[in-house]
């Protein structure tokens, strides 16, 4: 990569993957955290989940993005410190920095060789952008670099994909807050948020046919067994993905489908029949439901967008 990429590596040491999985498996109600899906399978396992005829948000919230750039362009403004989370391989961000001419752009992923090649390949792409990339957890408090140099006028956050989503409501109020202590007085916040909708929609999305997502939930086993040695069966599990109207949220969980153990190292832990690990919360939000929940972290609602069919919505705050 070239002059204007400076790359920080705040990533997740295999020590702490270790103790998470640990920590995770030895509850009452085993459960693993959603971040640890993104090593480079998983990565590209998601990107195959984007393109799924069943997985709308995506293919919608990129519509979205297309249909209101300019409008979006407009709340925005010239010459910001775009700054985001979870940014992948920053396809959408593509689309506000052609829009926008962000005075730099600080993209943030815990997949560390995606947002590697991301970098290098906006670099090529837009050739006047500074680039910022940062490899961390960004559920975990991080010092960003000093932005200050490339003089942008204000900050905006985005977050794109519903990944707010993943975190419980309390959580998402609490990360939602430091991103306004990110953004500063008069910065923004463009987010994208998934819908609630009827329950077949929702698991379909969750559980396609062709088995991408099961393989994207399976290879979490897969990775523990790679990087920490342990000796999963993945035939032995088997992905279910399940909508609780009353929470809002799909789950995900993988069930063991008979009595076993597991070794991980010298740790050996045991699985009942039926027993689950719940590897992911997504939560869906109604429209004014979100900007509640965003007005308790200090956003103020300024603009949403949502498309025609109500499937999923984009919304513009500022703190
Ligand atoms: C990346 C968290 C937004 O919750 O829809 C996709 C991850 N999990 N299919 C989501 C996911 C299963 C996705 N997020």
């Amino acid at each position: 990569m070239g002059e204007r990429v400076s790359f920080y590596d705040y990533s997740t040491a295999a020590s702490r993957f270790r103790e998470d999985v640990l920590d995770g498996l030895r509850r009452p109600r085993k459960e693993l955290p959603p971040k640890y899906f993104y090593d480079a399978v998983g990565s590209a396992l998601f990107d195959a989940i984007c393109a799924l005829p069943e997985y709308y948000p995506t293919r919608t919230e990129t519509a979205l993005m297309q249909r209101h750039a300019p409008a979006m362009a407009a709340c925005i403004g010239a010459r910001s410190a775009l700054i985001e989370f979870g940014s992948g391989v920053s396809r959408k961000s593509r689309m506000l920095i052609a829009a926008t001419e962000p005075a730099v752009y600080v993209p943030i992923d815990i997949a560390r060789e995606t947002l590697h090649s991301a970098a290098a390949s906006l670099e090529s792409a837009f050739p006047r952008l500074p680039i910022v990339a940062i490899c961390a957890d960004y559920s975990q408090p991080f010092e960003l670099p000093v932005l200050e140099r490339f003089c942008p006028r204000r900050r905006t956050v985005f977050f794109p994909g519903s990944t707010i989503g993943n975190f419980h409501p309390d959580e998402a109020v609490a990360f939602l807050a430091q991103a306004a202590r990110l953004a500063g007085a008069g910065g923004g916040l463009l987010i994208g948020v998934d819908l609630r909708k009827d329950k077949a929609a929702l698991e379909a999305a969750y559980d396609d046919p062709q088995g991408v997502t099961a393989a994207f939930n399976l290879n979490l086993l897969a990775r523990i067994n790679r990087e920490l040695g342990a000796d999963f069966d993945l035939r032995a599990f088997r992905h279910r993905a399940l909508y609780l109207e009353a929470h809002g949220r799909i789950e995900m969980h993988l069930d063991s489908r008979r009595d076993q153990s597991v070794l991980l190292g010298t740790e050996r832990i045991e699985f009942r029949a039926g027993e689950s690990i719940h590897t992911e919360n997504s939560y869906k939000y109604a429209v004014q439901e979100f900007q509640a929940l965003a007005a308790c972290a200090g956003f103020r609602p300024r603009q949403c967008w949502v498309d025609g069919a109500g499937l999923f919505s984009i919304h513009y705050m500022e703190c």
